[in-house]
């Protein structure tokens, strides 16, 4: 393993020297899990004013072929979800894979860079694969981590928020980007920084059923839920039998990932939530959570409907953040081609 520690230390001391590039497939809502698990931390690394670029992939959405009917909408509603969630369209680049061409020729070069081997390999695509469960994989299932390559260094991103399912992509990348290094000196120096993995403290939140908060699976608390919604869902919710509320994260997932989300909610300690609950019970807990759950999304509710208002506004902004991205992109095209020798 050649990936770092996250550099959490350097961020504090300073946050200017880090280019931040983060992304989704526009595959659906998102929701509490991804806020906890990504956004809060992109929203984070923007406050403390790193350069950001949050990418909606919708090219990498192909790879299922469920999405990709009705994509310009789930574009948006991604975009709407951003900007509840806090992503600050004045500071942050948000742009879409297929309006940045420059950025969809890196993939050519970076494909010499890999074997099918390693493509074979990659443990995420793999999974990807067996839960799509279809009769033919395509190319794009097995060349999309080189695409995210892509996607991270077109703009020299250093820093990259994600899960713990994309260190084979992060990994992957930093591979390609040695070895354009290494084949192709610009001027002497490697033209893309090796990017580390920033991943989250945040616990893996479960959903509804007990099972990863997912949106394939039907079990998640989207961002763009309304109050009643969140309260049908949470009361549905999974818990156990034992009356006493604990926070056991391995002896009794269900109850603790409950507890884990009120907690997050109201910036406390797991242990703190669960006492208060004490005997109260299942009951008790769902109250608890549901009502921190809506208290902490009052405002990224209001912020999503505002916005919603006006989808002209979101098309406005999208244009603006796809031309910046297009203009670094086109330099380090420029780049990467005169390091080839390629430049006419
Ligand atoms: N593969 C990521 C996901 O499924 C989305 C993504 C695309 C991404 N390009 C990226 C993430 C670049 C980080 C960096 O969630």
């Amino acid at each position: 393993m050649t990936i770092t520690a996250a550099p959490e230390a350097l961020l504090h001391q300073d946050p200017r020297q880090f280019r931040v590039l983060a992304g989704d497939r526009p595959t659906g809502p998102l929701h509490l899990g991804h806020y906890f698990g990504t956004l809060q931390n992109r929203v984070r690394l923007q406050d403390l004013g790193a350069a950001m670029f949050v990418l909606v992939a919708d090219y990498q959405a192909l790879t299922d072929r469920d999405v990709a009917a009705g994509l310009a909408e789930r574009v948006e509603d991604l975009v709407l979800d951003y900007l509840a969630a806090g992503i600050d369209p004045a500071r942050a680049t948000i742009f879409v894979h297929s309006a940045v061409p420059a950025l969809n020729q890196l993939l050519l070069p970076f494909l010499s860079l890999v074997s099918v081997t390693e493509l074979d390999r990659n443990p995420t695509v793999k999974d990807e694969i067996a839960r799509s469960r279809r009769a033919s994989v395509s190319g794009l299932m097995f060349t999309y981590p080189v695409h995210q390559a892509a996607d991270i260094l077109f703009c020299k991103a250093n820093l990259v928020p994600v899960g713990q399912d994309q260190l084979p992509h992060v990994e992957l990348t930093r591979t390609i980007a040695r070895r354009f290094n290494e084949r192709y000196r610009h001027r002497g120096a490697g033209i893309f920084p090796l990017p580390d993995p920033l991943l989250s403290a945040a616990p893996l939140l479960l959903g509804t059923d007990g099972t990863k908060m997912s949106k394939s699976r039907g079990n998640a608390i989207a961002l763009a839920a309304t109050a009643d919604e969140t309260a049908r869902l949470i009361r549905g919710a999974k818990t156990d039998s034992r009356r006493h509320i604990s926070y056991d994260p391995a002896g009794r997932p269900e109850v603790s990932s409950r507890v884990l989300l009120a907690a997050l909610c109201q910036e406390r300690e797991p242990e703190q939530v669960a006492e208060g609950i004490g005997a109260g019970g299942a009951a008790l807990l769902k109250k608890v959570v549901i009502e921190a759950v809506n208290e902490y999304l009052r405002p990224l509710r209001a912020r999503r409907s505002d916005y919603a208002k006006d989808r002209g506004f979101i098309r406005q902004l999208l244009r603006a953040g796809n031309a910046r991205a297009s203009a670094v992109a086109d330099a380090t095209l420029t780049e990467v081609h005169d390091a080839m020798r390629m430049r006419q």
